[in-house]
């Protein structure tokens, strides 16, 4: 693996811009907006560069992860509920050969029996569940020592 010009795209799925409003008990109080931000500030002070994507269509983060092949060096993704069942996620994500890497604001293994499938878990290198936005810097940080 390697991380040729430190691009990491930050993809999130079906219902994460309800982020703020959602359940916050569960998924914590900041917006994605501002999710996004504190990722970016990370990202910035370990010397990584980051876009950011989100759609509640399935079609749409399909297509923008067939882009990613040339505009991606690695990716961070929180795909939602698409998580455990969207088969089509797991091809185009199989079809890329850069680090993946899963995370999950809340812990999905320690809720509903649905929840604790995972349909990517063996495309991705690394998941980090249930730790809040600290995840994604810990995604991060994998990616800059491992990839
Ligand atoms: C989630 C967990 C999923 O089960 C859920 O459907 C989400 C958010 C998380 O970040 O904890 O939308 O991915």
């Amino acid at each position: 693996m390697t991380l040729a010009h430190n691009r990491i795209e930050v993809m999130h799925g079906v219902n994460l811009d309800q982020l703020g409003r959602r359940d916050p008990a569960v998924y914590g109080t900041l917006t994605l907006t501002e999710l996004e931000r504190r990722v970016e500030q990370r990202a910035e002070a370990l010397g990584l560069r980051t876009t950011f994507f989100h759609s509640n269509h399935e079609g749409e983060f399909v297509e923008r992860l067939h882009a990613l092949r040339e505009e991606a060096d690695a990716i961070l993704l929180n795909p939602g509920a698409w998580t455990h069942y969207a088969w089509s996620i797991h091809d185009a994500l199989d079809s890329l050969n850069i680090p993946l890497v899963e995370v999950h604001l809340s812990n999905p293994d320690e809720r509903e029996d649905w929840r604790k499938v995972s349909v990517i878990r063996d495309v991705v290198s690394a998941r980090f569940v249930g730790q809040g936005a600290d995840g994604y810097r810990l995604g991060l940080e994998y990616l800059k020592e491992n990839a």
